[in-house]
């Protein structure tokens, strides 16, 4: 039978369009956590610094980082994720550039472009084989002195996505590409789930 709203566990393109185009999106928090307004400020004001937000979903945060001044580049796999934040930046009249792309092959011209990347969600949504690979999309889209926060969920439920991500496991996936330089255990108020922290990280090349 096939599901209008695509398999329980989305892993393809057809998938997530599918969740959007039915309005299954349990993920979408209506806005950015807490977390990433408390990030913004300690960054001070993007005054034009490049900021990536993968798998951007419903756009809330990376129209914070637009609103902070960041030149902010949102990815989403789902035309209908892009296609909605494009309004929302418009209505809002902040300049986010959205681009409908898959993470795991982003386009040359991003690399080494980023001053800060921003993580939440797109990881624990990834099939588990493709951690790797992406965590490698995530350094080499960072310039070398960049940041890469990732607001990471350990919900401890089995099955995904969203896939758990203890600390252990986000840490050995990480630590090919990135040097951990702050962790943060987050309340759910200043996050938007129960069981997520926050990882502060450098790209090593
Ligand atoms: C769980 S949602 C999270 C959305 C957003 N980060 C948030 O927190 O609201 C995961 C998002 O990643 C997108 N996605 C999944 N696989 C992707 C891929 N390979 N490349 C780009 N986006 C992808 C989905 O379309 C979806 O919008």
């Amino acid at each position: 039978v096939n599901d209008p709203q695509g398999p329980a566990q989305p892993r393809t393109r057809a998938d997530w369009e599918a969740r959007y185009q039915t309005g299954n999106t349990p993920w979408d928090l209506g806005g950015a956590p807490p977390v990433l307004g408390r990030a913004l400020a300690a960054l001070g004001p993007g005054r034009g610094r490049r900021a990536l937000v993968p798998g951007a979903g419903p756009g809330h945060d990376a129209l914070a980082f637009a609103r902070a001044g960041w030149a902010t580049t949102a990815v989403d796999i789902a035309p209908s994720a892009c296609a909605a934040l494009r309004k929302r930046a418009a209505r809002a009249g902040l300049p986010v550039d959205v681009l409908e792309a898959d993470v795991l092959d982003l386009p040359a011209s991003l690399r080494s472009r980023f001053d800060v990347a921003w993580e939440q969600t797109c990881l624990c949504a990834l099939p588990p084989e493709s951690r790797e690979a992406y965590v490698r999309v995530l350094r080499d889209a960072l310039r070398p002195d960049g940041l890469l926060l990732a607001l990471l969920w350990n919900h401890g439920q089995p099955g995904g996505p969203p896939y758990d991500l203890p600390p252990g496991l986000a840490r050995t996936l990480l630590a090919p590409c990135f040097d951990e330089v702050g962790v943060e255990t987050l309340p759910p108020q200043t996050s938007g789930r129960q069981g997520e922290y926050l990882l502060r990280l450098r790209p090593r090349r």
